[in-house]
């Protein structure tokens, strides 16, 4: 905290992975070399800072999550400034900076920052230092190191033509409003300007590389068709290595020391907040073993943990990855025999990576096992940095030559294809790629944290008390390989496998079973989900419309048990019209309780109960079945459109973001537009003000 200092500026980072956390540090610590202050606060702080009033720089860094979200941390930032009744010169007063975060393999790059920055615009603040867009896919570091170079020379100027007090936290010389006298800083940093010309000595052999420091066309030309074929090969000739424009070399910085007795390990998990472990008492196949998917039920005794949960609310689930992909991992980095060796971490004294940090999600004591069981999400598409690096720690010439055109900028679509479409992991890589040897270090440096991933919870603590259901399909994954095996997702195929031995052990295990000499019930490690918005409504007589097809369906179970208990505690009290929209393939394999929802219906919990399946024969001759929820939607348009129009009613949908959810929005937008009588785009306003109003909910994933 530096309120007051002389060169003060304020500065703020909306983090979800601690990568903004980490650079807006690395910007405090090089602040104060640079003669200035850094007042630094996580952008949820808001009682910590307050913009109307701020009148030093603002410099922000922002992350993107989800599909183009702002980070979790940023919500309530966002809400704030977002409210519309706020007159357009709120924040004409202001100067920032702002340095997004994101991943150019997401259809909505960068897009955390972009809202920010546009909100912002839009009440009047100015930019003294032009908006740097960071992209992970090539390394984030390649325009946040430059970026950062030229913050130091725009805040100088931006001081520099400030008038009036000594603390310099007045702001620039002229009506603010009018750019002329705007510092406006540096150049655009762009990833561009950063990629180098790669030549490669051919004769050389082993592939030893001259940089020049220019970009250039992508022609292709010189190159050598004697090379032996390596692995994902492109159909078409192999692009020319001496004008490919390669990254230039992400910097090396960790340095990696093994050491033989792990004594005390720290527990991997401690990272994340409130995670507790917690047994399993039960597991349930909801689906019959014809079915497509296999979706199960697990239910958790979280009653010795302290969180107390809503119905909607998600957890997050810590997982680990599968053993034997450590073991294979482990035996391709030739670490077999270390591999209970305890991980000691460094900053190498010559790194380039200026203010270099320890990666946080790894623990600073703990076996190289548990790292990479634990902590790092090794089954990560590897970023075209990563496998620029790989590409240096590869012996042979045509496998090193390969990986240099994926990670080229003219190898984009051969790394689309074969690469990131293709699912294609470190260890796939590893495999199609034998002389590739990566150093531990590398690792450590480019895998990402293995993320806890949420869920959300299928039950409600009013009619499970001390109990929490997760429901979820087991995802089957395509080969991430050539002849590799199909594999499951990391979290749910590991569920799987714990369901499984709670299934082997009797269908319903008690927690005590560990006193009785049995081995202890499986366990699983969950942690809280802060901020859930998808919520029931407080006043119970508002109506509410559900639309929830396969596992979508978990959160409104919770919601009806909810309910069922409410109206069993307050006997007489009018409830809303309460619908569900569920779909599944089968009525006989894949309608996930089916008989808790119709007993539901039979209660009156459920006022209105609509299924669509997607693939069983039509009913009845001459019915108009519904396939999919959004068809049901359509075929209840007038209820639907009364219930959020004229009664004030809520809907909510859960399930697959990317088809799902966007075909559920745009039935929405046709049922509004007729029957409101409006046309598209202000059936689409009219949608966006639900949202706005929070009466249009989304709990969505990809
Ligand atoms: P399908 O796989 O037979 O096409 C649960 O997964 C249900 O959601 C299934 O019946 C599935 O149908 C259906 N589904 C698939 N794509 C959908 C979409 N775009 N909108 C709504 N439901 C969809």
């Amino acid at each position: 905290m530096c309120r007051g200092g002389s060169r003060r500026f304020l500065l703020l980072y909306a983090t979800q992975q601690g990568q903004a956390k980490a650079i807006a540090e690395e910007i405090g610590a090089q602040a104060a070399a640079r003669g200035f202050s850094a007042d630094l606060h996580c952008m949820s702080e808001l009682d910590k800072y307050d913009l109307k009033t701020e009148t030093a720089p603002l410099v922000m860094v922002v992350s993107t999550t989800g599909t183009g979200d702002p980070p979790d941390t940023a919500r309530p930032f966002v809400k704030k400034i977002q409210d519309r009744t706020l007159p357009i010169d709120f924040l004409a007063h202001l100067w920032y900076g702002l340095l997004g975060l994101g991943d150019s393999e997401y259809t909505y790059f960068c897009n955390g920052g972009k809202i920010i920055d546009k909100r912002l615009q839009e009440l009047g603040a100015q930019h003294f230092y032009e908006t740097g867009h960071a992209d992970d896919c090539v390394g984030l570091e390649l325009v946040v190191e430059p970026w950062i170079e030229g913050l130091w020379a725009a805040l100088t100027k931006h001081f520099a033509s400030s008038r009036g007090k000594a603390d310099g936290s007045e702001a620039p010389e002229g009506n603010p409003s009018t750019p002329l006298t705007s510092p406006v800083m540096p150049a655009p940093v762009s990833i561009e300007a950063q990629t180098q010309r790669l030549s490669l000595d051919e004769s050389a052999g082993s592939g030893a590389q001259a940089l020049e420091p220019d970009a250039v066309d992508g022609g292709q030309t010189g190159a050598p068709d004697s090379m032996p074929e390596p692995s994902l090969t492109r159909s078409g000739p192999p692009l020319a290595l001496a004008t490919l424009t390669i990254p230039a070399p992400p910097p090396e910085y960790l340095q990696v020391c093994l050491e033989e007795s792990p004594g005390q390990e720290e527990s991997p998990v401690t990272s994340v907040d409130g995670a507790v472990h917690v047994p399993i008492t039960r597991a349930v196949q909801l689906t019959s073993n014809d079915a497509v998917k296999t979706a199960l039920l697990l239910e958790l005794d979280v009653s010795k943990s302290a969180f107390s949960y809503q119905p909607g609310d998600a957890f997050f689930v810590i997982c680990p990855n599968r053993d034997a992909e450590v073991q294979d991992l482990l035996r391709r980095l030739q670490l077999t025999a270390q591999s209970e060796h305890r991980v000691l971490l460094g900053i190498r004294a010559d790194t380039r990576k200026k203010g270099a940090v320890l990666p946080q999600h790894i623990p600073r004591s703990c076996s190289l096992r548990s790292i990479l069981t634990w902590c790092l999400e090794i089954r990560a598409i590897p970023k075209k940095a990563f496998l620029r690096a790989l590409a240096d720690c590869t012996s042979d010439g045509a496998e090193k030559r390969r990986l240099q055109e994926l990670c080229s900028r003219q190898g984009a679509a051969d790394y689309s294809h074969f690469v990131r479409d293709a699912g294609l992991d470190l260890l796939g890589l590893l495999h199609a790629f034998p002389t590739c040897r990566p150093p531990l270090s590398l690792l450590l440096e480019h895998l990402p944290r293995l993320q806890p991933r949420p869920y959300s919870c299928a039950s409600s603590s009013l009619a499970h008390p001390g109990k929490l259901h997760f429901i979820f399909n087991i995802v089957e994954l395509l080969p991430g390989s050539p002849g590799a095996t199909p594999r499951r997702g990391v979290c749910t195929g590991w569920l799987a496998t714990q369901a499984a031995s709670v299934l082997q052990r009797g269908k319903h295990v008690s927690p005590a079973d560990a006193d009785s000499g049995e081995a202890p019930a499986p366990q699983v490690c969950i942690a809280p989900r802060a901020m859930s918005t998808f919520r029931l409504p407080d006043d119970p007589t508002v109506p509410i419309i559900m639309v929830g097809p396969g596992t979508g369906v978990a959160p409104f179970i919770g919601f009806l048990q909810h309910r069922e208990k409410l109206q069993q505690q307050l006997p007489g009290h009018s409830f809303g019209a309460t619908w569900l929209f569920f779909g599944c393939r089968h009525g006989d394999r894949d309608y996930l309780l089916r008989e808790e929802l119709r007993r539901f219906l039979k209660l009156g919990v459920l006022t209105h109960l609509k299924v669509a399946f997607s693939r069983d024969a039509p009913p009845s001759e001459g019915a108009a079945p519904a396939k999919y929820v959004q068809d049901s939607l359509q075929l209840h348009a007038r209820p639907v459109a009364r219930l959020l129009l004229q009664e004030n009613g809520r809907l909510y949908v859960c399930g697959d973001a990317k088809n799902m959810a966007q075909d559920v929005n745009n039935a929405l937008v046709q049922i509004l537009g007729a029957e409101a009588g409006l046309g598209q785009l202000d059936a689409m306003k009219m949608l966006a003000t639900l949202r706005e109003e929070q009466r249009y909910l989304q709990d969505i994933w990809s």
